[in-house]
């Protein structure tokens, strides 16, 4: 135990300082410079802390080479960032033979074809490193970028410069402005040779490759990444101007990077039978073990540019690519415990916590099981997923998957080394939490029992009050920094009036009842006055919100981000959005009407906001909250110059020049809001053959129509 900061003498500190200054250097050292961190981050945050409290209190000891002069020395505060002219985007991923054949049928169907093999694909390895973006402006490269979140990366040209298979300069001809993407990576045989090195050493070695490729890169040091052997596979690219002058398909696009100088994968051929292409992805399967770098399954990519242009993108992934992976490995081990976590909804989760094992070079100690059908092998269709006595119980061996990055499942129980004295697991009947009645709620539609066994005490349960609290600060709400999972728990669990949060007003009122009070949040072990300003900062960095945040936030039931999303793009405004709820309690009325009309909101998430409205605990809250904070209005919608940017507008019978969906991706693209059905707000339907009701309304209501042509020659197409 190291003493309190506030019984610190003088010298005392700083010696302290000096050590923690050496101890946090190495930790970083170890994190960025290794991938291989000592320390788990909560313990680095808490060495990082202790030191701010110390520097608080003793200001005239900061150090010149005091830790927190490098605030956010963490990966993404070392470099520049940098925004990418074009977002990096990832790739949806598939895992059968079936999901490839859905991956292409899809295509097919969203350009209105026949599957007819006429189609082409490439198919190429997936190269298991860090995708980057190399900007060259009038041959020249001028910047390099990691990926990061997809819009913004971390300019690390220094370090790109020194690998050698990237050119620093490309052939004349080619056009003033050229962004290619692919995949730095680093060569099992350097790998090997590296760690070789490090034993020899008596050094700690990396943990593989992948790890060991981007801890290079992150080194502030140059010298340091050439030492590295990094290498390069072009495989994409972002800006480029003048196109038109350029090869017409991805396979050729590739091939003339290829001339410029840029390694691509000798691996990617054309093809375009879903046969052909499958018996290529098991060919490089069987070639992984001897290639020289990892890779984790096959990218597909629809070939023609223009039909990559119509296919377009979903919110983060394209339509025309998809990434076939490789089988997830698996392991085996025990289950010791079966606990039941209670999330936001009530839901009751079993966990399954095994004795820890090695899968795909990661240790795992836990692993979901879902619900009690899945502990009984019921799947969530009531179809059976294992043997009728295979139920897992406590003692149980199991196999264990891991595949990318999804959470480890239990696949099976070796019934052989079955303990004799294993019980099948009674599942809980109460909350472990509040003691409520823990139901399984029938499907209205099916009226069959729902997968899910939910606490019934709503806002009478801890864990969901927590969950919901968690919720409500969580990255795509209100993104509240320095109030993390273990504060939350904290200031819930906190009884004094001057430091208890229980629901999402209290946080905007901490501060005032904290200045109001004698018990200071910066004496308390773990915060610190450092940490507290910040909070307080962050917290009412926050008093001005995004409406979709805001709504996402309140936690509705089934209302996710993409929801909320639609929602504020709906009704613009928060009071617009509470005052149509409200009015949408009554079934057929306008009001419901219209949210179901909204495309992309269903019965089943129209029901639960209109629920959530209802609740008068609810209603509570959210008043209180908007004492504290200011939903924004949705900004409008982009205003392109698109002639059809902001309004309503309805696709009826059968279109001949596009599908439905390649209609609808179209016309959000210029900035409409696409509708299901027609109403006073439509501003625009558009007709095909064969329509009926809905062109017929439209024409009652005054409201403009055209057809397939009519569309086209309106957006300029
Ligand atoms: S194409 C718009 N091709 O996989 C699609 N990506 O999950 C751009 N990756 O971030 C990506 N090998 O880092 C593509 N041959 C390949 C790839 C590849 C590896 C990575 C890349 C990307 C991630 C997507």
């Amino acid at each position: 135990m190291s003493t309190a900061v506030e019984n610190l003498t003088l010298e005392e500190a700083a010696a302290e300082l000096e050590r923690l200054a050496k101890e946090l250097a190495r930790h970083d050292a170890l994190y960025h410079g290794k991938d291989a961190p000592e320390i788990s981050d909560a313990d680095y945050d808490a060495l990082k802390r202790r030191n701010e409290e110390i520097e608080a209190r003793f200001p005239e000891l900061v150090r010149t080479d005091s830790p927190s002069k490098k605030v956010g020395a963490a990966p993404s505060g070392i470099f520049q960032q940098i925004v990418h002219a074009r977002p990096m985007l990832s790739l949806d991923n598939t895992f059968s033979d079936e999901d490839v054949r859905d991956f292409i049928n899809s295509v097919y169907r969203f350009l209105g074809r026949l599957p007819d093999n006429s189609i082409a694909f490439t198919a190429e390895p997936k190269i298991d490193g860090l995708s980057m973006s190399l900007r060259y402006e009038n041959g020249k490269l001028v910047s390099a970028a990691t990926r990061g979140d997809g819009t913004t990366g971390e300019n690390v040209t220094a370090n790109i410069r020194t690998i050698k298979e990237i050119p620093d300069t490309l052939p004349p001809g080619v056009p003033p402005v050229v962004e290619v993407r692919g995949e730095v990576y680093m060569g099992k045989s350097d790998f090997l040779a590296l760690n070789a090195q490090m034993e020899a050493e008596g050094r700690q070695t990396y943990v593989n490759p992948r790890n060991t490729a981007a801890g290079s890169l992150r080194q502030l040091d140059p010298t340091i990444t050439a030492s590295r052997k990094l290498k390069f596979f072009a495989y994409a690219w972002g800006e480029i101007s003048e196109p038109n002058d350029l090869p017409k398909t991805q396979y050729d696009m590739v091939q003339t990077f290829k001339t410029w100088g840029f390694p691509v994968n000798p691996l990617m051929k054309r093809l375009s039978s879903v046969e052909a292409i499958i018996e290529h992805y098991n060919e490089i399967g069987l070639k992984r073990p001897d290639l020289d770098y990892d890779i984790d399954g096959v990218v597909y990519k629809v070939d023609q540019l223009d039909l990559q242009q119509r296919l377009g993108f979903r919110s983060r992934s394209p339509r025309w690519a998809t990434a076939h992976k490789f089988p997830a490995e698996q392991a085996f081990t025990t289950v010791e415990n079966i606990d039941i976590q209670v999330g936001r909804t009530g839901a009751l989760t079993p966990v399954a916590r095994l004795t820890p094992v090695t899968v795909g070079g990661v240790v795992v100690t836990n692993a979901t099981l879902h619900n009690a059908d899945y502990i009984e092998g019921i799947g969530n269709s009531g179809e059976r997923i294992r043997e009728p006595d295979h139920d897992i119980r406590i003692g149980d061996t199991v196999i264990v998957q891991r595949a990318g990055d999804v959470i480890p499942q239990v696949l099976d129980v070796v019934m052989e080394k079955r303990p004799s004295d294993a019980v099948r697991y009674e599942f809980p009947k109460i909350c472990p939490v509040c003691g409520s009645h823990a139901v399984r709620e029938r499907n209205e539609k099916t009226g069959k029992l729902d997968s899910v066994t939910r606490c019934t005490g709503g806002f009478v349960c801890r864990a969901q009050a927590v969950e919901h609290l968690k919720h409500f600060v969580s990255r795509n709400a209100f993104d509240i920094e320095g109030l993390g999972s273990k504060q939350i728990d904290f200031f819930f669990e906190a009884d004094d009036p001057a430091l208890s949060i229980k629901t999402a007003p209290d946080i905007f009122t901490l501060q005032a009842r904290q200045e109001a009070s004698l018990t200071k949040l910066e004496n308390i072990d773990g915060f610190g006055k450092v940490s507290v300003r910040k909070l307080f900062d962050a917290i009412n960095s926050r008093r001005e919100i995004a409406l979709h945040r805001f709504i996402y936030a309140l936690g509705i039931r089934h209302a996710g981000e993409t929801t909320a999303k639609l929602l504020a793009r709906s009704y613009g405004s928060y009071a617009a959005f509470s005052e149509a709820m409200a009015a949408a309690a009554v079934p057929g009325s306008e009001a419901w009407n219209d949210l179901n009309t909204i495309d992309g909101i269903g019965e089943v998430v129209a029901r639960a906001i209109v629920e959530f409205f209802k609740e008068e605990r609810n209603m509570d809250v959210v008043s209180r909250l908007q004492r504290e904070v200011t939903p924004l209005d949705a900004e409008a919608p982009v205003a392109t110059s698109s002639p059809v940017a902001g309004k309503t507008v309805v696709f009826t019978g059968s279109l001949e020049k596009m599908t439905r969906d390649e209609a609808k991706a179209m016309a959000e693209r210029l900035g409409a809001k696409v509708a299901g059905s027609v109403s006073k707000k439509t501003d625009l339907l558009v007709a095909g053959p064969g329509a009926g009701s809905k062109l017929e309304k439209a024409r009652e209501l005054g409201v403009e129509t055209t057809d397939e042509d009519g569309w086209f020659t309106l957006i300029g197409g």
